[in-house]
């Protein structure tokens, strides 16, 4: 494989399950040094073994909750200088999405989910940004969703922090156009991970139908008839991280399958 990101050290949260792993795994297998960090310390392990397997001395561990800022960005952003260089990737992947309406959430789920996705992404990239703007060089993909774009009742929660999502990295952008950093956010539609199971769950209690019935009714609803899976997106984010897309900066892009009506 064309190794593209041979001089490259990368962040990626979430990087233990789903999009945020298997963007892990396509940066190792080009090369990147690449720092995972989840919550459980375990499967963190777990992974940090699976990618150095594939490549000597190219994956670390950091394990911390991303609720617990601007601590853990700092602690994140340390370790990092430590183990793996000046990080020139950042992929800011560690959320979920509650299944909730608006006033039906406690007060406390709001701010919850707050704190992990949006402050998590936020202080993250404040962390790293100006490491990357003094190397002039550097690419942070943001996971968001298209709920942020297309709020969803029942998502309420995560349609509000997708939106502030939006609005911050673009002004973040602004700021780092000059010094030839680039940040793109990525939002996928619903993709098979276990965060989508946990969503149909969730909803076939609400509507009270099983799982299978819930991602059956999804499917159906995209225009293509099925749902993406991990590798999907993650090709997408390694594309936009890539100089391919040198000038793809402050906007965000739909990985959602057509089911989103803007245009
Ligand atoms: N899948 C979808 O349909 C979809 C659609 C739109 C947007 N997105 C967004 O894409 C991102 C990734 O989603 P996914 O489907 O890949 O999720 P996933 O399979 O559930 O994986 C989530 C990852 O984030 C980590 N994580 C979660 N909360 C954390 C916390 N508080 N602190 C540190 N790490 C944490 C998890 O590690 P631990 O378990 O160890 O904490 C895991 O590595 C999320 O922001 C999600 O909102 C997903």
């Amino acid at each position: 494989m064309e190794q593209i990101f041979a001089s490259d050290t990368a962040i990626v949260t979430g990087g233990t399950r789903g999009i945020g792993w298997a963007v892990a795994n396509q940066l190792v297998d080009r090369g990147a040094r690449v720092l995972l960090v989840g919550r459980n310390p375990h499967q963190l392990e777990q992974r940090v073994q699976e990618l150095n397997q594939k490549v000597p001395e190219h994956a670390f561990g950091f394990a911390c909750d991303m609720a617990e800022q601007p601590d853990s960005s700092k602690q994140i952003t340390e370790y990092a200088l430590k183990m793996i260089g000046r990080p020139t990737l950042l992929l800011n992947g560690a959320g979920g999405a509650s299944v909730t309406h608006a006033l039906d959430a406690p007060w406390t789920l709001w701010v919850d989910d707050f704190e992990v996705k949006f402050f998590g992404y936020l202080a993250m990239t404040r962390a790293i940004l100006p490491i990357m703007m003094e190397q002039r060089r550097g690419v942070i993909v943001n996971l968001v969703g298209i709920a942020g774009k297309d709020p969803n009742p029942a998502l309420a929660i995560a349609s509000a922090v997708n939106g502030a999502l939006n609005g911050v990295m673009k002004v973040l952008a602004d700021d780092a156009s000059a010094y030839d950093v680039r940040i793109v956010n990525v939002n996928p539609g619903a993709t098979q991970t276990d965060l989508l199971t946990a969503m149909a769950k969730a909803h076939a209690t609400e509507s009270k139908k099983n799982i299978g019935e819930v991602l059956d009714e999804m499917r159906a609803k995209s225009p293509l008839k099925r749902l993406p899976g991990p590798m999907d997106i993650a090709r997408i984010v390694i594309f936009l991280m890539s100089s391919d897309s040198q000038f793809v900066t402050g906007t965000s892009i739909d990985v959602d399958g057509g089911i989103h009506r803007g245009v």
